[in-house]
Order: structure tokens, then C-alpha cells, then sequence
């Protein structure tokens, strides 16, 4: 049984091969309607969630498939007090495979010591964001034609953005990717992301604090969210959080074919001026994250597809 906690626990080859599927599914929905029939998948959210937990449910009931599960702790017994150890051997019981989401780092790890079936990683904390990595990789994928040589640019809450993370341990092991880390000093990415990945990839990269001096040399730009619900303090937040904001004039300084991802929410740091140059793909990026996770459901509970 293989569960998907971390996006290091798929091989550069079962990752192309998911983004293969995905891409065919997207071309071709219809052949794969029915090919889930029986199967459920559980969401369970102890976390608010919109894109994530709405996309695996689509998802599955795209396949055929059912759903069930719960979109905050306190609609289950976890509000009873109810481990995350006997909640998913309990869910188990009913579904195929289980996608959670937890505020808690680690916690979709534990539950895959339990779970008789499949454990997705639907974010953890600051930590990874797996299914959103898969999401972001079929987006480059599609919108660019490859996933190596280019220089990727990732801007923001560096330091509390899981899916940034992710997708940095992801990319590093595809040919020719330099990175271009732009974030204030005090949400920089953590030290282990630059010293366990970055460094022994021998990728290139650089730590900055300006977009517009950067821009004209990013192939994509990963726009991230200052991360409100991590921060200790309210003060440091409303200081940090409007530190970039992308608007019309900075996207006159960048290449014409760079493409601008975001996992969302948004809230202040992209302009709505954005949204229609041909270059924004955050709305296109959504779609594509239900198929990645309509190939990734199917890998996982063994459809013959
Ligand atoms: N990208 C993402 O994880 O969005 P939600 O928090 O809405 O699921």
C-alpha cells in the first residue's frame, strides 16, 4: 500500500508518469466517468479549505467514485477528542483512500501508520503540500511544455508556505532549474529546504528581497500568500503581509512567455489587473489540480487505468 505524504515519496518516474495520466484524463474525460465506480474516497479537513478539499472531491466523483468525510474537526468526533490514529482506523473502515488535511506538522504522517488504506497529505502545517506540488507540476507541464531548464521564481511567505516548499523539493530533481527566492529577511525559506535540497541537487539559486529587479529573469513566478494563520504575533503579520504586491507595471518588466502561478487563496498580492494577461495561470492551475488529483486517486487504489 503506498501512501503520498511527502512529494519525495514519488520517483521522478511515477510523478511523470501521474502527470501522464492527468494530462490524459484532462484531454479525454469521458473515457475515465465510470472507471471508479464503488470506490470512495474520505476527506477529512481539520483545516479550512477550499481548492483542495472541493478538487478531490470532484475528483472522485469524476471517476465514478463516491465521497464522505468531514470539512472542519468540529462536525466529527475529533471535537471529543479523538486521535488522528483512531479517526483514520475508524474512516478506514469505509473509504478506499483517505485525503487529510491538519494543522499539526506530521500528522498525515502519523495517520499512515494506522490507516488500512491509501493516506494523501492534503497540507500539513507549514511543512508540504504534495497534492498542490502535483498540481503546480501539470500546470508547468501544460502551460510550458517542460519542467526543467528555467529559472523559477518563488516570492512571499517562503518561510510558512508549504506548498513553496514542495514544490522546491519537487523541482530540484529536474535538469537545468535555478531558483530565485524572493522574500522579506524575516520569511525566508527555512535553512533545511537550502542545505537538504537545493544544495546537494547543485541547482543554483539566490535569496532576494526585490521583485522587480528579478523579474525580468524568471521563466515562471510562483506568487505565494503571507501565511496569517502561522504567525504568533498580529503585528508582524500586518507589517509583512502587503511586502509584494504584482501588479500591471511589474508585469511590463518580465519576459513575455513567463508564466505567474499561485496555489490561492489570494489576498492582497496579486493585482485583479492581473487576472486577464495571458500569462496569469493561478485559475487554470485550479482545473488542472483536479485532474492531477484524478490520476493520483487512481494510481493509488490501483484502478486499472
Ligand atoms: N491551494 C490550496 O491549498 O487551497 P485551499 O486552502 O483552498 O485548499
Amino acid at each position: 500500500m503506498r501512501h503520498l505524504i511527502d512529494p519525495m515519496d514519488l520517483s521522478v518516474e511515477e510523478l511523470d508518469d501521474i502527470l501522464t495520466l492527468a494530462e490524459k484524463m484532462y484531454e479525454n474525460p469521458e473515457k475515465y466517468m465510470d472507471v471508479a465506480r464503488g470506490k470512495k474516497i474520505a476527506t477529512l479537513f481539520y483545516e479550512p479549505s477550499t481548492r483542495t478539499r472541493l478538487s478531490f472531491e470532484s475528483a472522485m466523483l469524476d471517476l465514478g467514485g463516491n465521497v464522505i468525510g468531514f470539512s472542519s474537526a468540529n462536525d466529527s468526533s475529533v471535537s471529543k477528542g479523538e486521535s488522528v490514529e483512531d479517526t483514520v482506523r475508524t474512516v478506514g473502515c469505509f473509504a478506499d483512500v483517505i485525503a487529510m488535511r491538519h494543522p499539526n506538522e506530521g500528522a498525515p504522517k502519523l495517520a499512515s501508520m494506522y490507516s488500512p488504506v491509501p493516506i494523501i497529505n492534503a497540507g500539513d502545517g507549514g511543512h508540504n503540500h504534495p497534492t498542490q506540488t502535483l498540481t503546480d507540476l501539470l500546470t508547468i507541464r501544460k502551460e510550458k511544455g517542460r519542467l526543467g531548464n528555467m529559472t523559477v521564481g518563488l516570492c512571499g511567505d517562503l518561510k510558512f508556505g508549504r506548498t513553496v516548499h514542495s514544490l522546491i523539493k519537487a523541482m530540484s530533481r529536474y535538469e537545468g532549474i535555478s531558483f530565485v527566492l524572493i522574500s522579506p529577511e524575516e520569511l525566508k525559506v527555512p535553512e533545511y529546504i537550502i542545505s537538504d535540497v537545493i544544495k546537494p541537487a547543485g541547482l543554483k539559486y539566490e535569496e532576494v528581497t526585490s521583485l522587480e529587479d528579478n523579474m525580468g529573469k524568471l521563466d515562471m513566478l510562483y506568487m505565494t500568500r503571507v501565511q496569517r494563520e502561522r504567525f504568533f504575533n498580529e503585528a508582524d503579520y500586518v507589517r509583512l503581509k502587503d511586502s509584494y504586491i504584482l501588479d500591471d507595471k511589474k508585469m511590463k518588466l518580465a519576459k513575455e512567455d513567463m508564466i505567474i502561478l499561485h496555489p490561492l487563496p489570494r489576498v492582497n498580492e496579486i493585482s485583479p489587473a492581473v487576472d486577464d494577461d495571458p500569462r496569469a495561470c493561478y485559475f487554470r492551475q485550479v482545473k488542472y489540480g483536479k485532474f492531477a488529483r484524478m490520476a493520483l486517486i487512481s494510481r493509488l487504489i490501483g484502478l486499472d487505468v
